[in-house]
């Protein structure tokens, strides 16, 4: 099958995702956005405007009948990943979607099945994992500077960071989860890129929902939960993943709770040569901010500040799809989503591992 000269793809939902997607995709030597769907009528017709896409849709299923499409990308609630990813498969386009890849690892499976099914490029966002110092740090890992890794911790912790009360975000039915699959499962993708794809044994989880339901932990207009407004998933989770080889990792996500004010992305990891931490603030400054190495050359201190590349971010989660789909069949196959779908799996061990409060294992 050839690719075409120039892409043809549209962009489903319009919020912060949706528009990352499109931005990026204009970014994009031969690639037009042509069609854009989303409920926000007025930004709708914004986004048209400004980047001069031809067709706009309140319903993704429209969308999807429009002749001459060649992928989508997908940037609504969870809950629509998979069946509108599903459907646009069927139809044989290239499916970009947002993390994580579905509410639960069944949907996830289905997705990936409809993926090779069809023979065409089914990716996710995980635009985290392309940060500069992310891949400064794979880097140094693969390169062998900090040994055997055998112990790591990625967290992502929020003081008031719970998203909007009554929002998709608060629904199970909706989101799949709290913290851990929204957050989590970006802290959790770039660990074990990190620690290069280790088979995972079992999980050892803890949910709680302290906050939340009390008005908490939300902002300043934040109120407490009621029957219109509810919050019924978690706002703090922490798991304890064993790993292939002995090795472990341990993950936090939450939106909410007593702790340091910033917005902070805080990764470690021991090796037997030596160990990394990085901390990223998304919010207010943190002093100690940057990835940092530690190491001994003839046993002495020889730690230092790494020099870290700019960002990829969804423009270089973008680039790469588009890359992939124009890298033809015999690299379509690499990307059916098989890798996110093995965090979905993750993160519903940790779910049921908080629910039995037990050891599940993989
Ligand atoms: N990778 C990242 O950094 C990142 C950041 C934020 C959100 N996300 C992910 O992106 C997705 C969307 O999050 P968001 O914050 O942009 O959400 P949002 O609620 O701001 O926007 C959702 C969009 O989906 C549209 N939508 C909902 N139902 C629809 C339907 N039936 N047909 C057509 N459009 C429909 C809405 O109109 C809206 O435009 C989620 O999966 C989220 O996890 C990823």
């Amino acid at each position: 099958m050839t690719v075409p000269a120039t892409l043809k793809v549209g962009v489903v939902g319009v919020g912060w995702a949706g528009q990352q997607h499109i931005e990026a995709f204009s970014n994009v030597a031969g690639v037009e956005v042509v069609a854009v769907a989303g409920m926000e009528a007025e930004l709708l017709a914004q986004l048209q405007a400004q980047y001069n896409i031809a067709h706009g849709f309140a319903r993704w299923e429209d969308l999807l009948e429009l002749d001459g499409l060649d992928a989508i990308s997908v940037a609504v609630p969870t809950f629509l990943h998979a069946p509108i990813s599903i459907a646009a498969l069927e139809r044989g386009l290239h499916v970009l979607s947002e993390k994580p890849l579905a509410r639960n690892g069944e949907e996830g499976a289905a997705m990936v099945a409809a993926a090779r099914q069809a023979g065409r490029v089914l990716d996710v966002v995980f635009n985290h994992r392309r940060r500069g110092d992310i891949t400064k740090l794979k880097t140094i890992i693969d390169d062998g500077e900090l040994g055997r890794p055998y112990y790591a911790k990625a967290s992502w912790l929020r003081r008031r960071g719970i998203p909007t009360l009554g929002s998709w975000f608060t629904s199970p039915e909706l989101a799949g989860g709290g913290p851990l699959a929204d957050l989590g499962v970006h802290v959790l993708d770039y660990a074990l890129h990190l620690l290069g794809e280790p088979k995972v044994i079992s999980v050892s989880a803890s949910a709680y929902s302290e906050l939340g339901p009390r008005g908490l932990g939300g902002g300043s207009n934040f109120t407490a939960a009621s029957a219109n407004n509810k919050f019924e998933v978690e706002d703090f989770a922490s798991a304890f993943i064993r790993l292939e080889g002995g090795v472990t990792l341990v993950v936090e996500a939450g939106w909410a709770s007593y702790r340091d004010p910033a917005d902070l992305m805080d990764f470690r990891v021991y090796g037997t040569d030596g160990g990394a931490e990085l901390r990223v603030a998304h919010s207010l400054e943190v002093a100690d901010s940057g990835l940092k190495i530690f190491t001994d050359k003839e046993e002495v201190n020889a730690d230092y500040a790494a020099e870290v590349p700019a960002d990829g971010n969804h423009q270089a989660v973008v680039d790469e799809f588009i890359a992939a789909i124009r890298g033809g069949e015999e690299v379509w196959g690499e990307y059916d989503g098989s890798v996110a779908l093995t965090r979905a799996l993750i993160i519903d061990a940790c779910y049921k591992s908080a629910l039995e409060q037990r050891e599940v294992r993989l």
